[in-house]
């Protein structure tokens, strides 16, 4: 086993960290009940932004998280993370309704953790509808030819016919509307997506390619390339724990061995290219010694996924993988989770949404500080930890 001197967070420090955020969420919900989280902080405040980004559905889910702490610990604020978190589920109605950015792939991340979650938690029937209709937004962005749903920009743009690694987690989505309706069609394209992804975006040496382009006419696989990452040919610290998590939901939605085997090789590569703290720099191209920022939200990110996997395998797997997740989150508490309210209104710091290189195509910005999916995920796996949790996802 790889970082075997390096400690497990204990129970008793999960719990507390729990409360430290479900509290710090119920600090926030003044300012963010009417209006959501921008997806980065600035000098480690996030401001408030409308419901417009790919990003707002973790702040919700946030307060599904707290509520489901809050309740189980018999706190009074119970009561106010579920009207907070129904009154942002309207928001998100409204926002399907009306198609306000919605021409991308990121409806999973946008209304699973906000409105799948608030159904599956308190039944909400306007969290269900909303839902249910994002899911059919997701589904007119899917090319049969090539079989894989376009993550961004115009369908007929031939610089965009390609799939992302992240996509991955829209999925359940799919599997969840079809599971509600009846209707297999939103299954049957998830499967083939996630064939898809999976086929194009692993390498040979189980690093993984942000991006893969096809060829419109035939669908053949064309190129990888990078968009976040460092540069092509590295591997993208948060795509490559994208492809950590996206396994392990491949599995459970698919249930093809290979997706576990994938699921350890991807995973293996990731632990081996980290710092001696285990939290990884923006693109595992870099390590100790080498002045680049950090990625926290890759190392949650990594930690759910495999808290995932574990449920699928044989208990001396399971122990492995949990044991390298509970090493993943006692760092991040120990060296990156927000601990003074006075410092930031996020949880963790450190993250890095996008940054710039030489040889890559994103903006500059996010870029070592907390970031909206960064809390959701260290939010999730402290839960994940404590509990036998029924996923949002
Ligand atoms: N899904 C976009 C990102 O991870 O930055």
């Amino acid at each position: 086993m790889l970082f075997e001197t390096m400690p497990v967070i204990t129970g008793a420090e999960t719990d507390a960290a729990l409360r430290f955020c479900a509290e710090q969420v119920v600090r926030n919900l003044p300012e963010f009940t009417y209006q959501f989280q921008k997806a980065y902080s600035e000098h480690s405040f996030y401001q408030p932004i409308e419901n417009t980004d790919w990003t707002t559905g973790f702040w919700t889910g946030e307060i599904w998280l707290s509520y489901e702490y809050m309740t189980a610990a018999g706190d009074p604020s119970a009561a106010l993370l579920k009207k907070a978190g129904e009154i942002q589920v309207e928001s998100f109605l409204d926002r399907i309704v009306r198609k306000i950015e919605v021409d991308h792939h990121d409806m999973g991340f946008l209304y699973t953790p906000s409105c799948v979650a608030a159904y599956k938690l308190t039944g909400n029937q306007k969290g269900r509808e909303a839902a249910i209709k994002a899911a059919d937004q997701l589904i007119t962005r899917y090319h049969p030819v090539g079989e894989f749903i376009q993550a961004w920009g115009a369908m007929d743009a031939p610089e965009n016919y390609r799939l992302i690694i992240d996509c991955l987690l829209n999925l359940p989505l799919l599997y969840w509307a079809s599971d509600e309706t009846g209707d297999l069609r939103y299954r049957d394209i998830a499967e083939k997506h996630i064939h898809t992804a999976i086929r194009n975006v692993i390498r040979e040496d189980y690093s993984t390619w942000h991006t893969f382009f096809f060829d419109r006419k035939t669908g053949a696989p064309d190129h990888g390339a990078t968009c976040q990452g460092y540069r092509d040919g590295s591997a993208w610290a948060r795509g490559q724990a994208w492809g950590i998590y996206g396994c392990a939901l491949a599995y459970r939605y698919t249930k093809q061995p290979e997706y576990i085997d994938l699921f350890c090789h991807v995973s293996e590569y990731f632990l081996r290219h980290l710092p001696a703290d285990m939290i990884p720099y923006w693109d595992l191209t870099f390590t100790d010694g080498d002045d680049q920022p950090r990625d926290s939200s890759s190392a949650s990110i990594a930690a759910c996924g495999m808290l995932e996997m574990i449920r699928f395998m044989e208990p001396d797997d399971a122990a492995v993988w949990r044991t390298y997740a509970m090493q993943l989150v006692k760092s991040l508490l120990d060296h990156y989770a927000v601990t003074d309210p006075a410092v930031s209104n996020g949880l963790v710091l450190h993250s890095t949404y996008s940054n710039h290189s030489p040889y890559n195509t994103c903006n500059h910005y996010g870029v070592d500080e907390c970031n909206s999916w960064g809390d959701y995920f260290y939010m999730e796996a402290l839960t994940r930890l404590q509990k036998d949790w029924n996923p949002y996802w």
